[in-house]
């Protein structure tokens, strides 16, 4: 059992902070009285008591003051405002598990004046406890609040540990935003869909369904996707056709292109003064 009936508060329960806790209860990690969030508007926050049965407060301080592990999950332009807020209050925890992307292990220790910090890159289907997050530790986190941390990004689904903390902002990258890119796909080919002729949930149906069983397909096969995507062009065929103009536009460099803006915006979303 990774917890003790240690008291967890979250700094901003917006989607993600939301996601971690509803997995967490829903795993049973934590009692709902252990969880404390901290959040700006009343209204979410009495939602949130409603909902989850956790302690709340509009006090980002009293919160962390109050607590043995703490998680930051405010977005990043907030953090400049937030930190200064915790900076001694949290220089006894064992463990501060950071989802903010961008930020480094550096900043927030420094900041926080405490080096027992986790970095953690999760995903937006974390909500329904199929995400995945890629996470990293400085030297200074034990193997119990490793532990903890572990648990805690695993009520959100798969979780990868990288030693070098460069892979944060890549994740970030790839899957923290890569939700985004496949829901932008799906909209692309339902309203190509629309715009051939097909009743708009019909054609919703066909692209989800399109795109869940040829990921689980691809899993199961383990076969490599340039394997998988020959299996669907015959010679002079429809899909050769397709996959022609989409190459003639660019569709992989664009992919590509978009992944290394997204790292390059959040190497840049790093720098907060320390
Ligand atoms: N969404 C994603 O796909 C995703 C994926 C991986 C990681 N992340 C990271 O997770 C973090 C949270 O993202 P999110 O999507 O959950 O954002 P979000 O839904 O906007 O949640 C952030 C929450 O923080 C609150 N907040 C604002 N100012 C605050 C303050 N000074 N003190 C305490 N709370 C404050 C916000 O309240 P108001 O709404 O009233 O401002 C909101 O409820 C971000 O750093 C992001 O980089 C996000």
């Amino acid at each position: 059992m990774a917890f003790n009936g240690e008291t967890t508060a979250f700094i901003g329960v917006g989607v993600m902070g939301e996601a971690m806790i509803k997995g967490v209860l829903s795993q049973r990690l934590l009692a709902p009285e252990n969880i404390v969030a901290a959040d700006p508007r009343r209204e979410r926050l009495d939602m949130l008591r409603e909902r989850y049965g956790i302690q709340v407060t509009t006090d980002n301080a009293a919160a962390a003051s109050a607590a043995d592990i703490l998680v930051l999950s405010v977005k990043p332009q907030v953090m400049e405002a937030v930190l200064p807020e915790l900076r001694g209050q949290v220089d006894r925890l064992r463990l501060i598990l950071s989802i903010v992307a961008g930020v480094t292990l550096k900043t927030i220790s420094e900041n926080l004046l405490n080096a027992r910090v986790v970095r953690s890159m999760p995903n937006t289907p974390g909500q329904i406890g199929s995400g995945i997050t890629v996470w990293t530790a400085s030297p200074d986190v034990g193997a119990e609040a490793r532990a903890q941390a572990e648990a805690l990004l695993g009520a959100m689904g798969e979780r990868i540990y990288a030693a070098d903390e460069r892979y944060l902002d890549m994740a970030t990258a790839l899957s923290g935003s890569g939700p985004a890119y496949v829901f932008m796909f799906m909209e692309a080919l339902v309203d190509a869909g629309v715009h051939m002729g097909f009743a708009r949930r019909d054609a919703e149906k066909l692209v989800t369904q399109t795109l869940l069983g040829s990921v689980r397909y691809a899993q199961q096969s383990g076969l490599h996707p340039a394997q998988l995507r020959n299996q669907v062009t015959s010679p002079g065929g429809t899909t050769a056709a397709a996959l022609h103009e989409m190459e003639k536009g660019g569709l992989r460099t664009v992919l590509s292109e978009g992944v290394w803006a997204a790292y390059r915006r959040s190497q840049a979303l790093g720098d907060i003064p320390d």
